[in-house]
């Protein structure tokens, strides 16, 4: 891969996240499916999950974060250029979530599109973002991460119901300073993995009829082992690539922040990092997966806790259905 240019670098200036009020314990998953709070703790990590009423989709919890992040950074409608909203739950195939985020708002002067990289889609859309801001062509672009997974997921399969969450986060990209911003990224897809974690119907492979929804194939499969070896080694790898093409080793990054899915995985990434459990951001039990909004709901805690300091150096990394995978290296701002 070419060294990436000196361009200018863009920066995260401001973060917005919203999860639904409703709370799924896995006390209450265990009354409708065979399983116990034991088991999802133990596996998983999680010990709850948000989900979203009826009504509220993945565009409305997609507005409110941006909204929030408008409010925190004190800009408004029309202060924003573009919109890129990473989602596996948009809600309809077409028009584009961005679309509906903008009417929603009423942003005046926005483009913007949906990416489709599943639970990498927030850090792939930050790539793109970034490049907007670097090429000098946009001043400020909104990057969503939303997903309302209990569209997809089937309540009756305990191997992934157990798993997910609904809600959304944003974040603000604006030119940064010098010596500050997103440093690097690296990524990849690998689509021999398509049959390991994916929504079988519904598409122009298996267009919607009453025999796909007799079949169940609406809803999420995945091949949960595979989806799991993969998801560490990708993790650690895609960190490791950038930590070596930039002359710095684990102990230099004050944080990483990867997907959330199982803190089984977070733990053997900490492990295989050579970094304290600590080092490794975890928002799994309070949310669960929420898909695209994993990484700014786990940034978003981080900042409140005061575990960010401008200086420091964050690594994003994610691994997604695909597979689509990688990491991103940000120089606190
Ligand atoms: N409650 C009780 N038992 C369960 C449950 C449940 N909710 N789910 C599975 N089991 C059972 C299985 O049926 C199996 O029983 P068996 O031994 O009688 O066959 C047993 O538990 C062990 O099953 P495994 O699949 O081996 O369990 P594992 O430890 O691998 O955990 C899990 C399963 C949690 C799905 C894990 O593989 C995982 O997290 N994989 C990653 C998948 C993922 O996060 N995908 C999300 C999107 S991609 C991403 O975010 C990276």
């Amino acid at each position: 891969m070419p060294e990436p240019s000196p361009q200018q670098r863009a920066c995260i200036t401001a973060v917005g996240t919203y999860v639904p009020e409703r709370i799924l314990t896995n006390a209450e998953l265990a009354r409708s499916l065979d399983t116990s709070d034991e088991w999802i703790v133990t596996r998983t990590g999680i010990r709850e999950r948000r989900i979203g009423k009826p009504g509220e989709t993945t565009s409305t919890m997609g507005a409110e974060a941006v909204r929030r992040l408008m409010t925190r950074r004190g800009i408004g409608p029309d202060d924003i250029d573009a919109l890129i909203v990473a989602t596996v739950t948009p809600d309809m195939l077409f028009p584009a979530t961005a679309c509906l985020i903008q009417d929603q708002l009423g942003l005046t002067r926005t483009w913007g599109f949906d990416l489709s990289a599943a639970c990498s889609g927030f850090l792939y859309a930050l790539t793109a973002g970034a490049q907007l801001v670097g090429t000098g062509v946009h001043q400020r672009v909104v990057i969503v991460g939303a997903d309302l997974m209990s569209s997809i997921i089937d309540p009756l399969d305990r191997t992934t119901a157990v798993l997910f969450g609904d809600g959304a986060g944003a974040v603000l990209l604006e030119p940064a300073e010098t010596g500050y911003g997103i440093v690097d990224f690296h990524h990849r897809v690998d689509g021999s993995g398509r049959n390991d974690l994916l929504m079988p119907a519904g598409g122009s492979l298996l267009p919607p009829s009453t025999a796909t929804v007799a079949a169940r194939q609406h809803f999420l499969k995945q091949n949960g082992r595979v989806v799991f070896k993969f998801a560490v080694s990708q993790m650690v790898e895609s960190v490791q690539v950038l930590l070596q093409r930039n002359g710095l080793t684990p102990p230099d990054l004050a944080l990483v922040i990867p997907h959330q899915a199982n803190q089984r995985i977070l733990d053997a990434v900490a492990e295989r990092l050579g970094l304290p459990h600590e080092r490794v951001a975890s928002v799994l039990a309070g949310f669960g997966n929420t898909t695209g909004a994993t990484l700014p709901l786990a940034l978003d805690a981080a900042l409140a806790g005061g575990h960010i300091k401008r200086g420091d150096l964050v690594v994003f990394t994610a691994v997604g259905a695909g597979f689509t995978a990688g990491a991103t290296l940000v120089r606190w701002a």
